[in-house]
């Protein structure tokens, strides 16, 4: 089976989490320590905090903000549910706006509306646009609307370690950037993330935060206030050191795939049965996503192409569809349209241009038969 993604752990990062294993120092210590640094200098930022997933990033950047009951924060409908499930746990309101066909991130017309038509009762505190699949949002204009209305911006960057918009990189352009490292994303620690920031007062909440609200001094440990356990193991860290070198590489083979399904599937687009993503600048294509058209099932080319050996899912869910975050004040088209007609392709960077090949054959081929019903 051609699997949708396959992480890429090679012998010598097992020999690195072997070897924290071995030294018995399983959680804080040089590895952590020393990985946040490696981070924040790939980043261009001065500060990077590790965390025990994506989830724990973008809850504790919350937390960080003081963001809970009567506050709203918006965010875009096609995306993980953690983006709506941390906002939903602090207490706070979800406000989903709708994403743009090409790229799958926040509308920036609709961000604008919201905030400029927002008549509360909560007080509206921050904007967190998604990167979806590594597609940077469009940071500029959100940048300016969140200046405009007092928003703090937190950055889904889940998927985008490595993306960058003008030189400069994605989950270091507002001001917290959430990363995860869960094996679906092209560097992996098994679970595990991060929180870039230039803001070091926050910085250091954060710390606090991810770590019991503890803080250490030469007078010993104290409490300062009600926290959680966020952190990320040693080993896991020596996992991510591993990859890190390599990782800008990866993407630019990720790119080389993505370019070749572009060509393949052309035919297909030209008959209006699917649409491709932007091949933005700086994407860092954590996953390639075709739009179908409606007429085909798309459970039914899931399962089609399963039984020519081609593994397929649904891209990333609607917030509105799920339902379970109050209704949308405004009627949504492109996030549930994507999350029912959204295919994701397999890509990886150890796949191969003949895998390409495979996979657009086979879905060249379904899309002819399923037509033909
Ligand atoms: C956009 C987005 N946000 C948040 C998350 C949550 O990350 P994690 O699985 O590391 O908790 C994901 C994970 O898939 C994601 O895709």
């Amino acid at each position: 089976m051609l699997k949708l993604s396959q992480p890429n752990i090679s012998d010598a990062a097992i020999t690195a989490v072997a070897n924290v294993l071995r030294s018995g120092q399983l959680v804080h210590g040089e590895e952590s320590e020393t990985f946040e640094r490696e981070l924040a200098a790939y980043l261009g930022c001065s500060e990077v905090i590790l965390v025990s997933s994506g989830t724990a990033a973008l809850h504790v950047a919350l937390l960080a903000l003081d963001i809970g009951a009567g506050d709203a924060v918006i965010v875009p409908d096609f995306t993980f549910p953690a983006t709506a499930n941390v906002v939903a746990m602090t207490g706070a309101r979800v406000i989903i706006a709708d994403v743009m066909p090409g790229t799958y991130t926040l509308d920036v017309t609709q961000l604008k509306n919201i905030a400029e038509n927002w008549q509360g009762p909560e007080r509206l505190r921050a904007v967190m646009p998604v990167h979806e699949f590594g597609c940077v949002a469009n940071m500029k204009e959100i940048s300016q609307i969140a200046k405009m209305h007092h928003l703090a911006v937190i950055e889904d960057a889940a998927c985008a370690l490595g993306a960058s918009l003008d030189g400069r990189k994605a989950g270091t352009l507002g001001d917290l950037g959430c990363f995860s490292f869960h094996p679906r994303k092209t560097l992996t620690t098994g679970e595990g993330g991060a929180i870039a920031t230039n803001n070091r007062e926050l910085a250091a909440r954060i710390r606090r935060l991810r770590n019991h609200g503890m803080e250490r001094s030469e007078q010993g440990i104290r409490f300062l206030e009600p926290a959680t356990n966020y952190r990320l193991t040693n080993f896991q860290a020596a996992l991510g050191r591993v990859q890190l070198p390599l990782l800008d590489n990866w993407i630019q083979l990720r790119h080389d795939l993505v370019k070749s399904y572009l060509k393949a599937l052309t035919p297909l687009i030209k008959k209006k049965w699917l649409r491709c993503p932007l091949e933005k600048d700086g994407h860092s294509w954590q996953t390639f996503m075709v739009v179908l058209d409606e007429s085909f099932n798309r459970n039914e080319v899931i399962a089609n192409l399963r039984e020519q050996g081609i593994e397929t899912n649904l891209g990333a869910q609607s917030l509105t569809s799920i339902g379970i975050y109050g209704k949308s004040q405004i009627n949504l088209i492109f996030g549930p349209l994507l999350y029912t007609q959204g295919l994701a392709l397999p890509l990886f960077e150890r796949m191969a241009q003949s895998d390409v090949t495979h996979v657009t054959t086979a879905l060249t081929k379904t899309l002819f038969d399923l037509n033909k019903k």
